[in-house]
């Protein structure tokens, strides 16, 4: 067949995919972002552009710069209390974040992507 037909059920899929998940179709809010990091004290061990006890969040961004799953893994990263590496070589589980709903979550995993 030359010209198959689109297929409807894709679009739905797709538009429906946008929908549920916020802030994919929604511009970043830099000061909500920050807000959400001062209150669960991300500050304490990052900051934008000097190493603490964790990567400055340029550095964040540069490794994950041009990595398509990077805002997924990042949720990941600050909802599951993954284990996280500290410079003296011990091991911990990184912080959970509390926010209001995975929209908030993802508008600050998109503000340290854009750092
Ligand atoms: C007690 C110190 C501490 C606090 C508090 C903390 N982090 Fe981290 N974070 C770390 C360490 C250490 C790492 C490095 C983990 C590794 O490389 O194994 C890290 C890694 C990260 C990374 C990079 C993950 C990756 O895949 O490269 C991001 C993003 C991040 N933290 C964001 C946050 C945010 C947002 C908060 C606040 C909700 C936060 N962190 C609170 C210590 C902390």
């Amino acid at each position: 067949m030359l010209h198959p037909r689109p297929r409807p059920y894709f679009a739905v899929a797709t538009m429906l995919a946008v929908l549920t998940l916020p802030g994919v179709s929604g511009a970043m809010d830099a000061d909500t972002a920050q807000a959400l990091a001062r209150q669960n004290n991300c500050f304490k061990c990052h900051s934008v552009d000097k190493k603490k006890d964790g990567p400055a969040y340029k550095e964040v961004a540069a490794k994950y710069k041009g990595k398509p799953e990077a805002p997924d893994r990042l949720v990941k990263h600050l909802t599951t209390g993954e284990k996280a590496k500290f410079p003296d070589g011990h091991e911990e589980e990184h912080k959970v974040i509390k926010a209001k709903d995975a929209a908030e979550v993802k508008n600050l995993v998109d503000w340290i992507l854009a750092q």
